[in-house]
């Protein structure tokens, strides 16, 4: 797909991946952000001319379909859904940290939520011309590492929902795909990790995934992971159990 006057729901535009996204995207195309600071939400309107944002907390279903009821209201197609918005809670279910209130809302966020606006968005993604939602996924979601097993299990359900999802959609214009990021420098990742791609690059990879039409698009250490759990799963596995 070329992303040129097209219109582009991104979630969780307002930092990160997310905010380089609209950045890149911005200047030929109407992106709709949905996220929750309204600080940040509001600098993204008065920066850019072609952003319209929506503020919903995405862990609460209840403002999910708010939301969604909302962008169905207005009545204009969607061309691309990005599914960006995500948390990752690090503490182990034995750390003093770990907080048993967080569970439910992380996979809220990062799976239910996107299961809840593909559905409820299908009649501004269904039109004439080609639509695509786009997953941010993980190399997490292709096999765990100890901390963040709330997240992992998030991004390996969201996985196998794209392949799904996908299968279901594949006879209307609505192609599903999904971007598998490895560390990018974000506040996600603050304080960890070496080698991280940044968030400029990480985006402009995610986009050229889309125009390109790559269904699963490994990007910065993925296609390597990938690999490895081809050839020696026991090693990925041994690897990625430390951290
Ligand atoms: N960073 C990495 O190393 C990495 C690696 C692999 C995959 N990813 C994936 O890349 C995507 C972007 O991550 P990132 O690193 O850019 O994260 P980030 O910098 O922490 O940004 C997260 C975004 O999600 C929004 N958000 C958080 N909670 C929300 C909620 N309850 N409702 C609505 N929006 C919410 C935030 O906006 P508000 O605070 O304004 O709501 C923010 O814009 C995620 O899907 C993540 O899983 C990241």
């Amino acid at each position: 797909m070329n992303l040129n006057k097209k219109r582009i729901i991104i979630t969780g535009g307002t930092s990160g991946v997310g905010y380089e996204l609209v950045k890149q995207l911005a200047a030929n195309n109407h992106i709709i952000v949905i996220a929750r600071n309204s600080t940040l939400l509001n600098q993204l309107f008065q920066t850019f001319a072609n952003v319209t944002t929506y503020q919903a907390d995405l862990s609460r279903l209840d403002e999910v379909e708010k939301v969604a009821k909302r962008l169905v209201e207005k009545g204009q197609p969607i061309d691309v859904l990005i599914n960006n918005a995500a948390v990752q809670n690090t503490p182990t279910f034995l750390d003093k940290d770990f907080e048993y209130a967080y569970i439910a809302p992380e996979i809220t966020l990062n799976f239910t939520s996107i299961c809840c606006l593909s559905s409820l968005l299908l009649p501004v993604l269904q039109h004439d011309d080609k639509a695509v939602i786009l997953n941010v996924n993980s190399g997490l979601g292709l096999a765990p590492k100890r901390a963040s097993a709330v997240y992992c299990a998030t991004k390996g359900a969201l996985n196998i929902f794209s392949q799904s999802l996908r299968y279901q959609l594949e006879d209307t214009n609505i192609s599903v795909q999904q971007a598998f990021l490895g560390l990018v420098d974000t506040a996600m990742t603050h304080g960890r990790g070496q080698n991280k791609m940044t968030p400029h690059d990480a985006a402009a990879a995610i986009i050229d995934g889309i125009q390109r039409e790559i269904p699963d698009h490994d990007i910065g250490k993925v296609p390597w992971l990938r690999l490895l759990l081809r050839l020696a799963p026991a090693t990925a596995r041994k690897i990625l159990k430390k951290y």
